[in-house]
């Protein structure tokens, strides 16, 4: 796991609730909100495969094509299928499905809720309709999920969290704020005595969300470390959370130095703790610094942009060569998202302070070194002054000894 090589798991607390195996069962239905999105019919399609026999898919829309298909597939092995439409954030529509699944299927079992929707962007610039739109599945939706099921013995009720809530991510604060109302209510739950998890899931690869979104987005995830998770994966990981006792877990595969290097700030996040390299952190800072002391004024100019090139580059999700260093940043591409990004990096790799905003004014890669030059020559000459402020303090204190000693 520490090499990236399988999916980590950070388990964020683990109440103990006994050992009660929660397999799929036969005589029970399970109902998946989101059920016709693409996680939703991964589930299905893994919960057949492990002998569930009666399954509901709900969404808002009929299901699509590629759906239709998998349902028909899921038929022809035996499975009952119900597809009950509605918005699960309204409680109107959350009471019919659950209505409809009392009088015409076997006991309700287990809840995967799956149903969401994506409107990233800077939160400046949301307004409350990208903002309530988000919230509405993953908040209103879970609600009135756990409320009009806590009555009912379910083995499972699964809420399908993001590991945006867990450590953040660039302009998914709606998001990550709807995906820690699940975190939180499951905890709720597990203190009232429900079943209650909450899998702050990676990026999926193949299809659904994450796999929709552009192109440097998922570069810009896999260039942070994170890689994403196959489906097999995903569902075995499912598989043994839902035998297992914990109420909120992280599952995404990352190659955690690589992870920190990126994002240093998280390394402070206490449950991070015990994946963090700091040696890594303060080698890699340490680096550029150290390298640009002992250069001269030319050699700093060029190391300086050849470093902007190939940061820019690794945002960017392009090549170095793709960088050019006369042109504006915001004309090659990059977004407020990526200025966020390449801000902190600077900040931490260089101890210099470039605002975010700064990037999107037209700056080119060669201003920019020159800003950050002369950042750093002001900050050598503040240190030298202090050294050489300390110095005659030194030289003072030694005046001052005897008077000390005298008195
Ligand atoms: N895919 C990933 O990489 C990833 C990573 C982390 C977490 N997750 C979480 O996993 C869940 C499933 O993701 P996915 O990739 O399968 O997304 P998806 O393909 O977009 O499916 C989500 C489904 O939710 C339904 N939905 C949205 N709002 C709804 C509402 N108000 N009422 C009823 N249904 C609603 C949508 O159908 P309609 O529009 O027809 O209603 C859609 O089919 C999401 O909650 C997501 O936050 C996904």
């Amino acid at each position: 796991m520490q090499q990236g090589k399988h999916i980590g798991k950070v388990v964020v607390s683990m109440p103990e609730t006994g050992d009660e195996q929660k397999s799929i069962k036969p005589e029970a239905s399970y109902l998946i909100t989101g059920g016709l999105g693409a996680l939703g019919l991964e589930v299905a399609q893994w919960m057949v495969s492990e002998g569930a026999q009666n399954i509901v898919l709900t969404g808002r829309r009929s299901p699509n094509e590629t759906a239709q298909k998998i349902i028909e597939e899921l038929e022809a092995a035996g499975a009952s299928v119900s597809v009950l439409l509605g918005d699960i954030s309204t409680q109107e529509s959350v009471m019919k499905i659950l209505e409809e699944i009392s009088a015409s299927l076997p006991p309700l079992k287990g809840v995967i809720h799956a149903a969401g929707v994506l409107d990233d962007g800077v939160l400046q610039k949301m307004n409350w309709e990208g903002f309530t739109k988000v919230m509405a599945p993953k908040v209103s939706g879970t609600w009135y999920l756990h409320q009009l099921t806590q009555d009912l013995p379910l083995d499972f009720f699964v809420c399908f969290s993001s590991m945006a809530s867990m450590l953040g991510n660039y302009g998914q604060g709606n998001y990550a704020a709807a995906n820690a109302f699940m975190d939180g209510l499951v905890h709720y739950r597990r203190g009232q005595g429900l079943p209650g998890l909450s899998i702050n899931w990676g990026a999926w690869a193949t299809a659904g969300m994450a796999a929709r979104l552009a192109r440097e987005h998922q570069n810009r995830m896999q260039s942070s470390g994170v890689m994403a998770i196959e489906p097999e994966l995903g569902m075995q990981a499912l598989g043994l959370l839902l035998s297992g006792s914990q109420s909120q877990v992280g599952v995404f595969p990352v190659n955690w130095p690589e992870f920190f290097r990126q994002m240093p700030g998280l390394a402070k996040l206490p449950f991070l703790e015990a994946f963090t390299t700091k040696l890594v952190e303060q080698s890699q800072k340490g680096q550029i610094l150290e390298q640009l002391n002992v250069a001269s004024e030319t050699e700093q100019e060029k190391l300086l942009t050849s470093y902007l090139q190939s940061k820019i580059a690794h945002i960017m999700g392009m090549t170095v060569s793709q960088i050019e260093l006369e042109q504006s940043l915001t004309v090659m591409g990059l977004d407020s998202l990526m200025a966020v990004e390449l801000r902190n990096q600077v900040q931490t790799e260089l101890a210099v302070d470039i605002p975010a905003t700064r990037f999107m004014e037209g700056i080119t890669i060669v201003a920019l070194a020159t800003e950050i030059k002369q950042q750093l020559i002001i900050k050598t000459d503040k240190n030298q002054t202090i050294e050489s402020n300390n110095q005659e303090q030194l030289d003072q204190n030694k005046d001052s000894n005897w008077i000390e000693v005298e008195l």
